[in-house]
């Protein structure tokens, strides 16, 4: 076995690839909220992706990445048995993992797969985890037995009623706590405007809000100022002081418009690698 191997690949559904790699360091320290950065070429981009599971004694971490942009397709495009050429980390503050009672957590799309270690941590600490997943279609809502399995209940939602109950998953948790469950604190990671509208529901279902936010981020160790964003009005670094945050005072909004900045760029990168026909790294 090699360092940064792809010792298992499986495709959880058209977009979305779930990787097993050889990192015995970084799966030795690894903690639920942190993530790694994979570069996979000399002068690739480095992408931040969340340790979704790892395995100490085995020496293997699982990440699961959604193709949305040209680094990410070519990621998707690796194979069994290749190599990422680096793999940084544990980065990022690991969640703080208390005995809070009755738990949320919630994850939208990819989010699931990002939101499932705190859901399995929090559980392991003796909460009662309540989770509910959302995916605009059934084909899209992923790790539903993975979090069923660390959760006391779960719900599962689809916009279009595809499976699940139909509609968003602030209305599942408004009907929750409608039902009568009494929940302390909430940990919500998704699209940032449903990590912004959840919050703001929680807060008025008296549910302390937890958001992990993904600005832009480039060296992931609080040097460059990529991934600032405002927190209780003040500036704080989400690869070193986050991802993960208290979500009551998240300048969401500020967040939304520095995510968008290089749309353009992005999708110029894309248009070119389809052009180019290069999807696998430079390997083939
Ligand atoms: C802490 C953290 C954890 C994350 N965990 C996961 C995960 O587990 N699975 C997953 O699929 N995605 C995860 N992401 C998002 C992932 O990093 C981006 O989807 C990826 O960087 C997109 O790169 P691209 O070249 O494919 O797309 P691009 O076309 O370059 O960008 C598409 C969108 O991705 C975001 N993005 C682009 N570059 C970066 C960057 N350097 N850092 C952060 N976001 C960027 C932007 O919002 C952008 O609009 C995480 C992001 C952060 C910050
Ligand atoms: S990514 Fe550079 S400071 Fe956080």
């Amino acid at each position: 076995m090699k360092e940064n191997e792809i010792l298992l690949k499986e495709q959880l559904n058209d977009v979305v690839m779930k990787f097993v790699i050889y990192k015995p360091l970084v799966a030795k320290a690894a903690k639920a909220g942190q993530f790694v950065i994979l570069r996979g070429r000399e002068g690739g981009e480095r992408v931040p992706v969340t340790l979704v599971d790892w395995d100490a004694h085995k020496g293997t971490i699982t990440v699961i990445i959604q193709s949305i942009g040209k680094s990410t397709f070519m990621f998707n495009s690796l194979s069994q048995g290749d190599c990422f050429l680096n793999i940084l980390g544990p980065l990022g503050t690991p969640v703080a993992i208390e005995n809070y009672g009755a738990t949320a957590v919630i994850g939208g799309g990819v989010g699931i797969a990002e939101v499932y270690p705190i859901a399995k941590a929090l559980k392991a600490a003796g909460n009662k985890v309540i989770s509910v997943l959302g995916a605009r279609t059934k084909d899209l809502l992923i790790l539903e037995p993975e979090m069923k399995a660390v959760s006391d209940m779960t719900i599962s939602c689809t916009d279009d009623g595809s499976y699940g109950q139909k509609g968003m998953v602030t209305d599942a948790l408004r009907g929750i706590v409608e039902a009568g469950e009494k929940i302390n604190a909430g940990f919500v990671i998704g699209p940032i405007p449903m990590m912004k509208f959840t919050s703001k529901l929680m807060l008025e279902l008296g549910i302390e809000p937890y958001a992990s936010l993904n600005p832009i981020m480039l060296d992931g160790t609080g040097m460059c100022g990529g991934c600032r964003v405002t927190v209780e009005g003040k500036v704080r670094f989400a690869c070193v002081d986050g991802p993960m945050f208290p979500a009551r005072t998240i300048d969401f909004d500020e967040l939304i418009r520095r995510t968008g900045e290089y749309k353009d760029k992005e999708k110029l990168a894309v248009s070119q690698c389809e052009k180019d026909h290069k999807c696998k790294l430079g390997l083939h």
